[in-house]
């Protein structure tokens, strides 16, 4: 493991080297999407360019060559998430496909009229949705673990609100909107004490905090690749091996079957059973290449490094008159959502664009955050370890114009 050096690890990502509206690009929008080191913008060229060929169906060396790479890429992700047994990890195209797999195949297997799902108030949609469609669709109730002002989910009360028919709970490892990290420990001992499924969107806490499944206990865990580092299009669910036995299968086309006649289809052996189709076999392997790269690095220095620049960012946001942030529980995520009295989102997003700072602006996709605070949007600046002080400046220089010019 390489000791953490921002200035070197900035360095092996070539779009931060670009301009926007004549300004250096500042980017803070990486709980949206990472930017990609050298090392996965290559292999995905040099998968193209010398090796690519459909896995897991012939013989030749191209075929064979990409199956091998694609199967090394998941035991790289199981040992990233603390399982050494390959068939627990599923890929799929990111953590929106994950969860809608984890919802349509649990819905069928035990989610039935008079059950409930009990589903967090911070909740990405993606990890909200999948499960309220499936209620309606079962006659079953979906339920509202909420969280306090400050952002922290109020995971005392899951006693309460969940009770014997409560068949899953869904819960964030970290807010795309708060950075809030719920207390997941105390949430999935409370689910599996009333004999519930926990299914944890990892989408930013795989980023800032990383994962044991095993120790954690949860039951399924999605996230994206592209959050980390990785090419869009990729993504995990694992889940525990017994509960995979029991899954139902949800897509069904070539790859996923044993035998198929007209009378009757067999399924393919754990995991293939869920990966219908031609699989972002590139995806993965970039994926696998994404992980190397980033575990390279102490992971306490790069988290303790992007924190000091969420301490810089807010200390001077919080100076701006009317500002307020959303989320601050102590130990959260280096995710900065912010609002400023009288002045709409949108429009500040929209100057700091002009500046070059690059933030997402809006619901986060997750409206009921919005709703809780009682706001139409937010901005929110999501720190990365390639991110610099001087960008800091560069944000809290960009809302100080913004807000002059719109109050
Ligand atoms: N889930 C992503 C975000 O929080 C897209 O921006």
């Amino acid at each position: 493991m390489k000791r953490f050096d921002a200035a070197e690890f900035r360095s092996h990502f070539p779009i931060l080297n670009r301009t926007v509206h004549g300004k250096p690009l500042v980017y803070l929008d990486s709980a949206a999407t990472a930017q990609k080191p050298q090392c996965v913008i290559d292999v995905v060229n040099e998968l193209h360019t010398s090796l690519n060929a459909n896995i897991h169906r012939g013989v030749h060396y191209l075929a064979e060559e990409c199956t091998a790479l694609y199967e090394k890429a998941r035991s790289r992700v199981g040992q990233m998430l603390g399982t050494d047994s390959r068939e627990e990890i599923v890929f799929t195209s990111g953590a929106t496909a994950s969860l809608n797999l984890a919802a349509y195949s649990l819905a069928e297997m035990c989610i039935g009229a008079g059950d409930n799902v009990v589903v967090s108030q911070m909740e990405h949609h993606s990890n909200l949705v999948p499960w309220q469609e499936m209620c309606r669709r079962r006659g079953a109730e979906l339920r509202m673990l909420p969280f306090d002002e400050e952002g922290r989910l109020q995971v005392e009360m899951l006693d309460q609100i969940a009770d014997e028919r409560t068949k899953v709970v869904a819960v964030t490892q970290c807010s795309n909107v708060l950075g809030t990290k719920p207390d997941l420990r105390a949430v999935i001992d409370c689910a599996h004490a009333k004999g519930a499924i926990v299914v944890v969107d990892g989408c930013q806490g795989a980023v800032h905090e990383g994962v044991n499944v095993r120790e954690l206990g949860c039951d399924i865990y999605a996230f994206s690749g592209h959050k980390l580092y990785a090419p869009t299009g990729i993504g995990v669910m694992y889940a525990r091996r017994e509960l995979l036995d029991k899954m139902p299968v949800w897509l069904c086309g070539g790859d996923m079957v044993q035998t198929v006649s007209f009378e009757k289809t067999t399924f393919a052996e754990l995991p293939l059973r869920f990966e219908a189709g031609t699989a972002n076999y590139v995806g993965a392997i970039a994926l696998g290449t994404a992980i190397d790269f980033v575990s390279e690095y102490n992971q306490t220095e790069m988290e303790r490094y992007t924190q000091s620049l969420y301490t810089q960012a807010e200390q001077a946001l919080l100076q701006i008159d009317g500002l307020k942030i959303y989320g601050t529980t102590p130990d959260k995520a280096p995710i900065l959502s912010f609002g400023v009295e009288g002045v709409h989102p949108y429009d500040v997003g929209m100057i700091l664009d002009k500046l070059g700072v690059a933030v997402r602006t809006g619901t986060h996709c997750a409206e009921p955050v919005m709703s809780r605070y009682g706001v139409s949007g937010m901005c929110r600046a999501s720190l990365a370890p390639y991110n610099t002080p001087d960008e800091v400046e560069a944000l809290v220089a960009g809302v100080k114009r913004a807000v002059r010019m719109l109050r």
